[in-house]
């Protein structure tokens, strides 16, 4: 009997990054199961009843959905971050767990870049704005963004530092950023800070206030990583106290009614989550998920386990 392979994204992939993943699974002799735009989790529950593995973006893959998942083998998260997985009810399960990581990088790089114009054009309103020429760029966090943003912001003819303590100096020569020593370093010497850091139990509000309040005067904090970083509270208490502080954020924060009415023209927030929506970054990463699904399911073959 064929096995079934679920694609589940309440947030679809490019339709033709889907198609290749459908045609892929077909030509490997798996049965492709599509499950998009769902609003219900219990669609979710269903759809993993009787599949072999499933490719997921973010959505949020609980124990009640690995539970569901009876035959369930193999979770790929088609993208970077898997902090929407329980990981380890999956392991509890035997259930691996991957993600493709780098093949959405460039998208959420480039979105960090939309982001910062936004903000020095004013939110295109017509004010007269600012340049990102000659202003300096905190990159924090040197992961597969962290590095393209570095050298994106290398080529708008920006100061690039960056800090990092988990990655080697050679990270750092590599994509010219130079290093700074303490994150506090970063914040208080940037005009721009762009934040790559993973969402984990450690950097769960994390960016607070006593490390906001250190920001250069005028500075723009750029969140394309995840909203749950930032300790909400304390950014709009930092915005109430230094008028000169800007927030530009890819999705937005819980409660960003209170930030749009206080800080309109300082604070800036996509209406989905959209740093990877690109055909480009959907095709490099639902293929790669494809790929390893394929790999495991035909030659049992385990490539970028997250949940060892
Ligand atoms: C990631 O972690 O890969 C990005 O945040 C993209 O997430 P998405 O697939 O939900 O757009």
């Amino acid at each position: 009997m064929q096995e079934k392979v679920l694609i589940a994204t309440e947030k679809p992939f490019a339709e033709s990054a889907r198609n290749s993943m459908v045609k892929m699974f077909e030509e490997a002799g798996l049965k492709p199961v599509v499950l998009e735009k769902y609003k219900d989790p219990k669609d979710l529950l269903s759809a993993f009843s009787d599949v072999a593995a499933a490719v997921v973006r973010s959505d949020n893959v609980t124990k009640e959905v690995l539970e569901a998942g009876k035959s369930l083998k193999l979770v790929v998260r088609a993208g970077a971050g898997y902090d929407n997985i329980d990981c380890a009810s999956a392991k509890a399960r035997k259930v691996i767990v991957e993600n493709t990581p780098g093949q959405n990088s460039n998208a959420v790089a480039e979105l960090a870049f939309g982001l910062m114009i936004m903000i020095a054009r004013g939110k295109y309103s017509g004010k007269s704005g600012t340049e990102l020429r000659g202003k300096s760029l905190g990159v924090h966090a040197l992961g597969n963004i962290g590095k393209i943003v570095a050298s994106l912001g290398k080529a708008f003819g920006m100061d690039v530092c960056a800090f990092d303590p988990f990655v080697d100096q050679c990270v750092f020569d590599d994509c010219c950023a130079t290093r700074v020593k303490t994150i506090e370093d970063l914040y208080s010497t940037s005009d721009y800070i762009s934040l790559h850091i993973p969402k984990t139990p450690q950097t769960v509000k994390s960016i607070n206030y006593d490390l906001l309040s250190k920001m250069k005067k005028g500075g723009t904090l750029v969140n394309t990583a995840r909203a749950e970083v930032i300790h909400e509270e304390d950014l709009l208490r930092i915005m109430a106290e230094r008028q000169d502080i800007k927030y530009a954020s890819d999705i937005a924060p819980t409660n960003a009614a209170a930030f749009l009415e206080k800080f309109a023209d300082r604070v800036y927030f996509t209406p989905k989550k959209m740093g990877a929506q690109t055909a480009e970054a959907n095709t490099n990463a639902g293929i790669a998920a494809a790929r390893q699904i394929i790999a495991f399911l035909k030659e049992g073959k385990v490539l970028n386990q997250v949940n060892p």
